[in-house]
């Protein structure tokens, strides 16, 4: 014998709750993620902000050489890192945006668009620094250089992290995205 006073309050609503449907799950292509700028399947994204990344980090480790030791070899050595980062952050932001654009799984994403904004206040950040730099790379350094220096590293640190977040916790780039992964 069932008695229907015997069923918790909370799974009937269960049984009776319509399905919930993702909006963005829906779109078409929302599982194509695999990167499409790449060579023999390896995104170029992927390899190239390795470059930006450290190159960021050698500039503020040059300018805080220059500060405790006042050789200008490390002045110049930061304004060719700083320089260098921000050509090579160009040019894998401009592989990143190509995902964005042509992958419509990538496309269909939040977080995609949430990397594309921090990434371009990174390389904003990384071009002003180098720009500082170009009409007296020693005199630069301190304060300015050296303080737009930390704040890129902060940033470049940030963008990094988040775009790790698109490749491991969203599978973007790669040929596994799910249809649960529409978070921000
Ligand atoms: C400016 C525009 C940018 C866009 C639109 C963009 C977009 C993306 C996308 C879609 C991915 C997922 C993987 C893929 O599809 O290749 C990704 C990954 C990543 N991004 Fe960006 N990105 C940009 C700039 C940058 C910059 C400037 C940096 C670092 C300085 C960066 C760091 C990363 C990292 C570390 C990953 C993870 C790579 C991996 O572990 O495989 N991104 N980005």
């Amino acid at each position: 014998m069932t008695d229907a006073t015997n069923e918790r309050p909370d799974q009937q609503d269960t049984d009776e709750r319509p399905e919930l449907i993702d909006p963005i799950a829906e779109l078409p292509g929302h599982d194509l993620t695999q990167s499409r700028v790449a060579i023999f399947g390896h995104p170029i994204h992927a390899m190239s902000v390795a470059f930006p990344v450290a190159l960021t980090f050698c500039g503020f480790g040059a300018d805080l050489l220059y500060w405790f030791t006042g050789e200008a070899f490390w002045a110049r050595a930061a304004l060719w890192a700083i320089g260098t980062g921000f050509i090579f952050g160009m040019f894998s932001g401009f592989s990143g945006t190509a995902e964005i654009l042509f992958v419509p799984g990538i496309r269909a994403r939040a977080p995609a668009w949430t990397h594309f904004i921090i990434a371009v206040v990174a390389l904003a950040l990384m071009g002003a620094n180098w720009g500082h730099r170009l009409s007296g790379y020693e005199s630069a350094v301190l304060p300015w250089g050296i303080t737009l220096s930390a704040i890129s590293v902060f940033m470049v640190m940030v963008t990094g992290w988040h775009g790790g977040k698109l490749v491991f916790d969203y599978n973007l780039g790669t040929a596994r995205g799910s249809s649960d992964s529409s978070g921000s």
